[in-house]
């Protein structure tokens, strides 16, 4: 079972053109959890152009299913997360100003920072998952950092899909397979959409959830949120 944790920056991006409450990012977060969600994911950026550090509160107490923070672990970044207890922090290794993620952690090489960031995360509870590429070393490297799960960075896949869906697909799997030796539960995110996600999904043993923004928002506008999600929901599915 995959769970989808619905990425709602997109609509905070369109909030914030024209400074007001439209769309209210907190209604939306409600809605896609009744229309099926089975979790809400932001990424509070250090510059904030989407998702801004005071809608954290505000969702962190409607959010029922699953709420992920995702981002770069600044001393601004935990402070937030602390404050906040979300179900799942997605720790990111992005520059201050990344249009977006587009590279996971080097676990080997950053191990006594991650060790430190995880250890402060599980105080309070907060399941904490390392966004990696699929490279077996890397998870293996999250699950010595003291990770409960890896996010695979699928924005290689999705790419390299449309041309040899197999070759695209083959690290992904061998990356499942090392985090299901090893017992560190497993993740996937970036650029999944309607035309890739149920091969991704089919051919990723053990995935436990996708967080999906960007082609998912944009499919709403065609179709509706609520279908949308359902759409989504019918990949994940059989
Ligand atoms: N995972 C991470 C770590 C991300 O930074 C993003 C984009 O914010 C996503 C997943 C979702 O990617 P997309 O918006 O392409 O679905």
């Amino acid at each position: 079972m995959t769970r989808l944790s619905v990425n709602i920056n997109k609509v905070a991006l369109l909030r914030n053109a024209r400074g007001g409450n439209l769309p209210n990012l907190v209604q939306v977060a409600e809605d896609c959890e009744a229309f099926g969600a089975e979790g809400i994911t932001v990424h509070p950026r250090p510059d904030q152009r989407h998702v801004r550090f005071d809608d954290i509160p505000a969702l962190k107490k409607v959010v029922t299913t699953e709420f992920n923070i995702e981002g770069n672990p600044t001393p601004e970044f935990l402070e937030l997360v602390l404050a906040n207890t979300p179900d799942q922090c997605t720790l990111v290794p992005d520059a201050t100003d990344q249009l977006t993620s587009d590279h996971g952690w080097d676990t080997l090489n950053h191990a006594d920072f991650l060790r430190e960031v995880i250890a402060a995360l599980h105080v309070k509870r907060i399941r904490v998952s390392l966004f990696v590429d699929p490279d077996p070393r890397m998870v293996e490297g999250a699950k010595a950092a003291g990770a409960d799960r890896v996010e695979l960075y699928t924005g290689p896949f999705a790419h390299d899909f449309i041309s040899d869906p197999a070759k695209a697909m083959a690290p992904y799997t061998a990356a499942a397979e090392t985090a299901a030796q090893i017992g560190i539960g497993l993740n996937a995110g970036h650029d999944l959409n309607l035309d890739n996600l149920r091969y991704f999904r089919e051919n990723c043993p053990g995935l436990l959830e996708v967080s999906i923004g960007h082609a998912l928002i944009s499919d709403a506008l065609y179709y509706g949120l609520s279908n949308t999600i359902r759409m989504y929901l019918r990949q994940l599915q059989g």
